[in-house]
């Protein structure tokens, strides 16, 4: 096979990402051009090197094998629709869309017309991730922890499709079997979705995670805690940084009671619980590109004929979760009463109590007034 022909649909944030990596890192690919609707994006592209820039992505089908859609959450199935119908092979940026029913119809057209799509959930090829499965045997309960400030970006979803979406995926694929039950609460600050997130998911091999997701946090942060058959892992993904403990297999088999220790025993085993009884290890992990990993998979995928690591059944499932948590959040009642006191925060009923204006003033290039809350 000839160099793939790739383009690149939506050059924001991502979009730049993934033209540097294409047109610099893969030798197997040949980028033929990006597109984007809006002036400044396509400067941007133009400042960075000599790429045909188009504002209809439709314009470059022709011409391309495969393309990466990096475009606002809200596009994503229309987009993926043209291309698939056309045979095109997609990286498709996470949330694979955001209503189930759009992600279903992907798979189905995808299959039909035989391409191949990987969704973007990066976190599969974050090499930490990967080191502490090895180390905890068979994940039993999972904690994770996604926060950031308050960006602007993507606030045509809630953070449930923006950044929970990463972790739903990474449970999703952690887990053997099916979730069947979610439990979730929301809050949301600058209206329209929410903002903030927790969820409690249960999977059918018995497996159980906790998430909390958070856009509008002063301490940001991204972990996740994995509790296996085997051990214990805690993994900070911004750097990819990885703590293990082993669980001796004295204390996995009972043979050790609690209840009979000596006080020597006691003061041993106080002293040396993480040396030599709950032996701890920060582990060393190779230092990758996420997303290059990503574009290697799904590139080799299309050369073979394989499926990629993040299939679109997989993106679908995670639209599946994320769809039942916001269920979950806007139907939750914060109140016994018969107030309107269900889905995130602001749609308590009004205190009577007015913020000083003094925090609209505070924002000096805001031309009106900031909208009150219905
Ligand atoms: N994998 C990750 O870790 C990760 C991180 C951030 C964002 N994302 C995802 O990437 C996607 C893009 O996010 P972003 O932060 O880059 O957004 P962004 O707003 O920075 O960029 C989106 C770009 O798409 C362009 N666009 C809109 N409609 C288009 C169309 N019809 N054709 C071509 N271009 C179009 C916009 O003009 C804009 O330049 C979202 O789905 C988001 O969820 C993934």
């Amino acid at each position: 096979m000839n160099r793939v022909r790739v383009a690149v649909i939506g050059a924001g944030h991502l979009g730049k990402i993934h033209t540097r990596l294409l047109r610099s890192q893969l030798n197997d690919v040949r980028l033929v051009g990006v597109a984007d609707p809006s002036p400044e994006a396509q400067r941007a592209v133009l400042n960075q090197a000599e790429i045909p820039v188009v504002s209809d992505y439709r314009k470059l089908i022709p011409e391309i094998d495969a393309a990466v859609i990096a475009t606002p959450t809200r596009f994503h199935h229309a987009v993926a629709m043209d291309l698939l119908e056309n045979g095109i092979h997609t990286l498709i940026e996470k949330p694979l869309t955001d209503s189930v029913a759009d992600a279903e119809q992907l798979v189905e057209v995808a299959d039909l017309n035989k391409c191949v799509v990987q969704v973007g959930h990066v976190e599969r090829f974050n090499p930490a991730i990967a080191t502490a499965l090895r180390k905890v045997g068979t994940p039993k309960f999972i904690q994770a922890s996604r926060t950031s400030t308050y960006t602007f970006r993507s606030t045509d979803v809630g953070v449930v499709h923006d950044l929970m979406i990463h972790d739903i995926d990474l449970v999703n694929s952690m887990f053997a079997g099916i979730m069947t039950e979610s439990r979730a609460v929301g809050i949301s600050v600058f209206g329209h979705h929410e903002d903030t997130a927790q969820a409690r998911l249960e999977f059918s091999c018995g497996g159980v995670a906790n998430i909390t997701a958070s856009r509008c946090s002063f301490s940001p942060e991204r972990t996740i805690q994995i509790f296996g058959t085997d051990g214990f892992a805690s993994v900070n993904l911004a750097d990819s940084t990885l703590t293990a403990i082993q669980i001796p297999s004295w204390l996995r088999q009972r043979e050790f009671d609690v209840l009979k220790a000596t006080p020597e025993q006691q003061a041993w085993i106080r002293e040396q619980l993480f040396d030599a009884v709950l032996k701890k290890k920060q582990i060393a992990v190779p230092t990758t590109n996420a997303i290059l990993s990503e574009q290697q998979d799904w590139i080799e995928a299309i050369r073979n004929g394989s499926t990629p690591k993040v299939s679109a059944q997989q993106g679908a499932e995670a639209v599946a979760i994320a769809e039942s948590v916001l269920d979950q959040i806007n139907t939750h009642r914060w109140s016994d009463t018969e107030l309107r006191m269900t889905g995130p925060l602001p749609t308590l009923e009004p205190t009577g109590v007015v913020d000083e204006p003094l925090f609209v003033d505070e924002l000096p290039t805001i031309s009106a007034p900031l909208p009150k809350a219905a």
